[in-house]
Protein backbone atom coordinates (compact mmCIF):
# COMPACT_ATOMS: atom_id res chain seq x y z
CA UNK A 1 0.00 0.00 0.00
CA UNK A 2 1.18 3.54 -0.79
CA UNK A 3 0.36 6.82 0.64
CA UNK A 4 0.91 10.40 0.23
CA UNK A 5 0.92 12.28 3.29
CA UNK A 6 0.59 16.06 2.80
CA UNK A 7 0.62 16.34 6.78
CA UNK A 8 2.42 15.41 9.96
CA UNK A 9 -1.58 14.63 10.93
CA UNK A 10 -2.40 12.93 7.68
CA UNK A 11 1.23 10.18 8.74
CA UNK A 12 -0.78 9.84 11.87
CA UNK A 13 -3.89 8.93 10.49
CA UNK A 14 -2.18 6.26 8.19
CA UNK A 15 -0.28 5.15 11.23
CA UNK A 16 -3.90 4.97 12.91
CA UNK A 17 -5.02 2.65 10.52
CA UNK A 18 -2.65 0.62 10.74
CA UNK A 19 -2.49 0.48 14.58
CA UNK A 20 -6.64 -0.55 14.76
CA UNK A 21 -5.97 -2.91 11.82
CA UNK A 22 -3.23 -4.85 13.91
CA UNK A 23 -5.07 -4.91 16.66
CA UNK A 24 -8.25 -6.37 15.45
CA UNK A 25 -5.97 -9.38 14.52
CA UNK A 26 -5.26 -9.79 18.37
CA UNK A 27 -1.95 -10.97 17.65
CA UNK A 28 1.07 -8.60 17.91
CA UNK A 29 3.92 -7.82 15.26
CA UNK A 30 6.43 -6.00 14.36
CA UNK A 31 6.45 -2.74 12.27
CA UNK A 32 9.85 -1.90 10.95
CA UNK A 33 10.38 1.55 10.07
CA UNK A 34 12.51 2.74 7.58
CA UNK A 35 13.65 6.39 6.14
CA UNK A 36 16.34 9.00 6.58
CA UNK A 37 16.35 11.28 9.43
CA UNK A 38 13.39 13.72 9.20
CA UNK A 39 11.06 11.28 7.72
CA UNK A 40 8.54 11.02 10.08
CA UNK A 41 8.85 7.80 11.33
CA UNK A 42 8.89 9.25 15.16
CA UNK A 43 5.64 11.06 13.93
CA UNK A 44 4.02 7.53 12.77
CA UNK A 45 5.11 6.09 16.10
CA UNK A 46 3.19 8.76 17.97
CA UNK A 47 0.38 8.24 16.16
CA UNK A 48 -0.01 4.59 16.28
CA UNK A 49 0.17 4.94 20.08
CA UNK A 50 -2.11 7.46 20.29
CA UNK A 51 -4.81 5.54 18.39
CA UNK A 52 -4.02 2.49 21.01
CA UNK A 53 -5.77 4.46 23.87
CA UNK A 54 -1.98 4.16 25.67
CA UNK A 55 -1.76 6.63 28.61
CA UNK A 56 1.60 6.15 29.67
CA UNK A 57 4.87 4.45 28.84
CA UNK A 58 6.22 2.17 31.66
CA UNK A 59 9.38 3.23 33.50
CA UNK A 60 12.05 0.95 32.96
CA UNK A 61 15.77 1.80 33.82
CA UNK A 62 17.07 -1.13 31.68
CA UNK A 63 15.25 0.18 28.34
CA UNK A 64 17.28 3.29 27.34
CA UNK A 65 16.84 2.78 23.41
CA UNK A 66 13.22 1.07 24.09
CA UNK A 67 10.38 2.27 25.44
CA UNK A 68 7.56 -0.25 26.83
CA UNK A 69 3.70 0.86 26.88
CA UNK A 70 1.05 -1.68 28.04
CA UNK A 71 -1.90 -1.48 25.26
CA UNK A 72 -5.13 -1.55 26.76
CA UNK A 73 -6.98 -5.11 26.82
CA UNK A 74 -3.88 -7.62 26.91
CA UNK A 75 -0.83 -6.68 24.96
CA UNK A 76 2.78 -4.82 25.30
CA UNK A 77 3.65 -2.15 22.69
CA UNK A 78 7.89 -1.71 22.44
CA UNK A 79 9.18 1.38 20.31
CA UNK A 80 12.88 0.68 19.75
CA UNK A 81 15.13 3.96 18.01
CA UNK A 82 18.03 2.85 16.15
CA UNK A 83 19.26 5.44 15.51
CA UNK A 84 22.16 5.59 17.87
CA UNK A 85 23.27 2.41 17.46
CA UNK A 86 25.45 0.31 14.27
CA UNK A 87 23.82 -2.57 14.23
CA UNK A 88 22.10 -5.50 16.73
CA UNK A 89 25.46 -6.04 18.07
CA UNK A 90 24.98 -2.68 19.98
CA UNK A 91 21.69 -3.39 21.18
CA UNK A 92 22.21 -3.95 25.15
CA UNK A 93 19.24 -5.23 25.64
CA UNK A 94 19.31 -9.17 26.28
CA UNK A 95 15.35 -9.83 26.68
CA UNK A 96 15.26 -8.06 22.83
CA UNK A 97 15.11 -11.20 21.41
CA UNK A 98 12.31 -12.52 23.47
CA UNK A 99 10.56 -9.19 22.99
CA UNK A 100 10.19 -9.36 19.41
CA UNK A 101 9.56 -13.15 19.25
CA UNK A 102 6.35 -13.08 21.49
CA UNK A 103 3.68 -13.28 19.03
CA UNK A 104 1.68 -10.99 20.97
CA UNK A 105 4.08 -7.82 21.31
CA UNK A 106 3.64 -5.17 18.90
CA UNK A 107 7.25 -3.86 18.41
CA UNK A 108 7.76 -0.65 16.31
CA UNK A 109 11.15 -0.07 15.09
CA UNK A 110 12.86 2.69 13.81
CA UNK A 111 16.31 2.65 11.87
CA UNK A 112 15.09 -0.98 11.12
CA UNK A 113 17.65 -1.27 8.62
CA UNK A 114 19.83 -1.59 11.04
CA UNK A 115 18.71 -4.28 13.20
CA UNK A 116 17.90 -6.31 9.85
CA UNK A 117 19.79 -9.60 11.41
CA UNK A 118 17.37 -9.79 14.03
CA UNK A 119 14.22 -8.86 12.57
CA UNK A 120 11.18 -11.86 12.54
CA UNK A 121 10.88 -13.03 8.92
CA UNK A 122 7.25 -12.01 9.07
CA UNK A 123 6.88 -8.56 9.89
CA UNK A 124 5.22 -4.84 8.59
CA UNK A 125 7.41 -2.21 6.86
CA UNK A 126 6.59 0.81 6.55
CA UNK A 127 9.14 3.01 4.30
CA UNK A 128 8.99 6.81 4.82
CA UNK A 129 10.21 8.90 1.75
CA UNK A 130 10.89 12.63 2.21
CA UNK A 131 9.08 14.64 -1.22
CA UNK A 132 8.92 17.70 -0.29
CA UNK A 133 9.05 20.03 3.23
CA UNK A 134 5.57 18.41 4.69
CA UNK A 135 4.93 15.82 1.70
CA UNK A 136 5.81 11.87 2.39
CA UNK A 137 5.70 8.80 0.90
CA UNK A 138 4.49 6.15 2.84
CA UNK A 139 4.65 2.53 1.72
CA UNK A 140 3.57 -0.23 3.83
CA UNK A 141 4.54 -3.87 2.84
CA UNK A 142 3.93 -6.85 4.63
CA UNK A 143 7.01 -9.83 4.94
CA UNK A 144 5.94 -13.30 5.05
CA UNK A 145 9.07 -14.61 2.89
CA UNK A 146 8.66 -18.23 4.90
CA UNK A 147 4.70 -18.22 5.47
CA UNK A 148 4.76 -21.74 6.88
CA UNK A 149 8.43 -23.07 7.31
CA UNK A 150 9.03 -25.87 5.66
CA UNK A 151 8.19 -28.61 8.78
CA UNK A 152 10.69 -31.15 8.97
CA UNK A 153 9.49 -33.74 11.15
CA UNK A 154 11.93 -36.28 12.19
CA UNK A 155 11.68 -40.07 11.51
CA UNK A 156 8.80 -41.90 13.93
CA UNK A 157 6.77 -38.09 14.54
CA UNK A 158 2.91 -38.40 14.15
CA UNK A 159 1.88 -37.00 11.06
CA UNK A 160 0.73 -33.29 11.34
CA UNK A 161 2.26 -32.57 14.14
CA UNK A 162 4.87 -29.50 14.03
CA UNK A 163 7.54 -30.43 16.55
CA UNK A 164 8.37 -26.03 16.61
CA UNK A 165 6.11 -23.40 15.63
CA UNK A 166 8.72 -20.52 16.14
CA UNK A 167 9.43 -17.77 13.40
CA UNK A 168 12.80 -18.41 12.63
N1 LIG B 1 3.70 14.77 6.22
C1 LIG B 1 4.53 14.70 7.28
N2 LIG B 1 4.62 13.55 8.00
C2 LIG B 1 5.46 13.44 9.03
N3 LIG B 1 6.25 14.43 9.48
C3 LIG B 1 6.21 15.59 8.83
C4 LIG B 1 5.35 15.78 7.70
N4 LIG B 1 5.51 17.05 7.24
C5 LIG B 1 6.41 17.62 8.04
N5 LIG B 1 6.84 16.78 8.99
C6 LIG B 1 7.88 17.10 9.99
O1 LIG B 1 8.97 16.24 9.77
C7 LIG B 1 9.58 15.91 11.01
C8 LIG B 1 9.60 14.40 11.17
O2 LIG B 1 10.34 14.12 12.33
P1 LIG B 1 10.48 12.70 12.97
O3 LIG B 1 9.18 12.02 12.99
O4 LIG B 1 11.18 12.90 14.26
O5 LIG B 1 11.46 12.00 11.91
P2 LIG B 1 12.28 10.65 12.06
O6 LIG B 1 11.82 9.97 13.31
O7 LIG B 1 11.99 9.90 10.82
O8 LIG B 1 13.72 11.07 12.12
C9 LIG B 1 8.78 16.60 12.10
O9 LIG B 1 9.43 17.80 12.44
C10 LIG B 1 7.45 16.86 11.43
O10 LIG B 1 6.81 18.01 11.96
MG1 LIG C 1 12.82 9.28 15.02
Amino acid sequence: MEFISKNVKETQKIAADLARKIIKTKNGTVVALEGELGAGKTVFVKGFVKTLGIKSKIKSPTFVLMKKYKVPHGNYLYHLDCYRIRDHKDLKIPEFKEIIHEPHNIVLIEWAERVKAIIPKKHITVHIDHISRNKRKIQISKSNRVPFPPTRLPKGSPRGRRESHSEQ
